[in-house]
């Protein structure tokens, strides 16, 4: 695109009742503003320009993008008066003007306003809505705009107009300095608005014309948590029909939360109330149960991730099976074919392939090799209060359930731990080692009675 994209992120959210500025707000992970932004950049203009208000510092904190023009509207006097502020700031041909809190809007809608502009010197985004409340109208004469009116302008046969103003315009920009510099506050509102360089457009005989939005929700603006829901489940749910029509059975598109990239293979399969976030790959044949959490992981082909499980910054090699109840925590490594099952936490571990943590286990900072079998409730002993120290287990090892490993401390390959053990020093290689105190009978002892009797 030949120009500058304007976004229009000054207003207050009042609604939102917030400490964070409303542009920030998150829809699927990412503040509403960033959307904006990476629709703008899609259409590679010539400069991008965000007129911040009051909170504009937190807003400049939040979004570090070094080529971004900043530009501060103190009084929020109206969009017109924003657009207004910026006008130093336009470079080339066209400006379109987007709005901070409309982050549905997508590339190819902005294209086509771009294109109809190409015929004209104005060009309006509008939509037809059932419930048009609280937009401005668009007035035609024919096919031909005339005027928007807002709707606290608007008479009663006005107002029954549902083809409204998203707000999103492209102007000839030449035109948009002389419109601004005509604007006036003389409404019921008392601002600039920037609608109303339609009317002076047409009448200064320029040629203003509209485009309508083919879905509304593209158009969509938040003002309230309740309409930010409603945009969150709108972008989930053509997420979720992305994902199905690329391959990946959802058992319920309505329940399912993508906040970040999901890349995957053949027929991996989604359960209902998953999350994932951040970079999530899945090879072929990946079962994902209900109510899991993935965040920065991968997971190899013919994986499954039974119910309620949470992974974070893992790799988990082929045919693993994790859960149901399992947390794998960053750093943690599992080669093919290996087991972790309930109540099971992994942190920073490489578990070898074939290898089994059922049970009721505690695994950090450990080196575990193939084929070894954890039993239920063991516990690498990994912290001494100030340090991390790690555990070393052999290929093929066999730990007794009730097991506490105090690291630093290797078991050697074939070894065999006895149940209940508390290890603190190495176990060798090949032998059963225990530490367990004897057990005895004495035979004859009598419960103690109760006293009186
Ligand atoms: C505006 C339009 C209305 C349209 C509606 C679509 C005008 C006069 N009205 O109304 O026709 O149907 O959007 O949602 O333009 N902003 C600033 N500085 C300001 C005022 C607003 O940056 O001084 C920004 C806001 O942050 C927001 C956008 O402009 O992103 C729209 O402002 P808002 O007050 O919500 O406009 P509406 O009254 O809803
Ligand atoms: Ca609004």
């Amino acid at each position: 695109m030949k120009g500058t994209i304007v976004i229009l992120a000054a207003g207050q959210g009042t609604r939102m009742k917030s400490d964070l500025p409303k542009v920030l707000h998150r829809i699927a992970g990412k503040p509403m503003l960033r959307h904006v932004i990476d629709t703008a950049r899609d259409l590679a203009p010539e400069r991008i320009v965000v007129v911040h208000g009051h909170e504009g510092a937190k807003v400049r904190e939040a979004i570090t993008d070094e080529d971004l023009l900043w530009v501060e509207q103190a009084e929020q006097l109206g969009t017109g008066h924003a657009v207004g502020q910026a006008l130093d700031a336009l470079i080339g041909e066209t400006t379109l003007v987007l709005y901070g809190d409309v982050p549905l809007i997508t590339p190819l809608t902005l294209e086509r306003l771009l294109v109809k502009l190409e015929q004209a010197d104005l060009c309006v985004l509008t939509a037809e809505l059932e419930d048009p409340t609280g937009y401005g109208r668009i007035l035609r004469q024919g096919e031909a705009l005339t005027r928007i009116v807002e709707e606290k302008d608007a008479t009663d046969e006005e107002r029954e107009i549902r083809e409204i103003n998203s707000g999103i315009m492209a102007f000839r920009t030449e035109l948009l300095r002389e419109c601004i510099r005509d604007l006036d506050n003389d409404n019921a509102q008392g601002e600039f608005y920037l609608t109303d360089c339609v009317a002076i457009a047409r009448d200064a005989g320029h040629r203003v014309t509209a485009v309508k939005a083919e879905d509304a929700i593209e158009i969509q603006g938040v003002n309230d948590r309740v309409q930010l829901a409603a945009l969150e489940r709108a972008w989930q749910l053509r997420k979720a029909t992305e994902l199905m029509k690329a391959g990946v059975t959802l058992r319920d598109p309505g329940r399912v939360d993508i906040r970040g990239a999901l890349f995957f293979g053949r027929d991996c399969e989604i359960d209902v109330g998953c999350v994932v976030e951040g970079d999530v790959v899945l090879g072929d044949r990946v079962y994902i149960g209900p109510n899991c959490v993935l965040r920065d992981c991968t997971l190899e082909d013919d994986t499954r991730v039974e119910a309620n499980s949470v992974i974070e910054q893992s790799r988990v090699g082929r045919g693993c099976r994790i859960g149901p109840f399992a947390r794998l925590r960053p750093g943690t490594r599992l080669d093919s074919g290996a087991r972790v099952g309930n109540f099971v936490e992994i942190k920073n571990s490489h578990i070898g392939s074939g290898s089994k943590v059922n049970h009721l286990s505690y695994i950090g900072d450990t080196e575990m090799g193939e084929a070894v079998n954890i039993g239920a409730g063991t516990i690498t002993c990994n912290y001494d209060g100030a340090n991390k120290h790690r555990t070393v287990i052999g290929d093929r090892a066999f730990i007794g359930s009730d097991t506490q490993l105090v690291a630093p401390v290797t078991v050697g390959s074939d070894a065999t731990i006895g149940a209940g053990s508390t290890i603190t020093r190495d176990a060798p290689a090949g032998e059963l080692t225990l530490s367990r105190a004897k057990q005895t009978t004495i035979t004859g002892w009598q419960r103690p009675k109760k006293e009186g009797r």
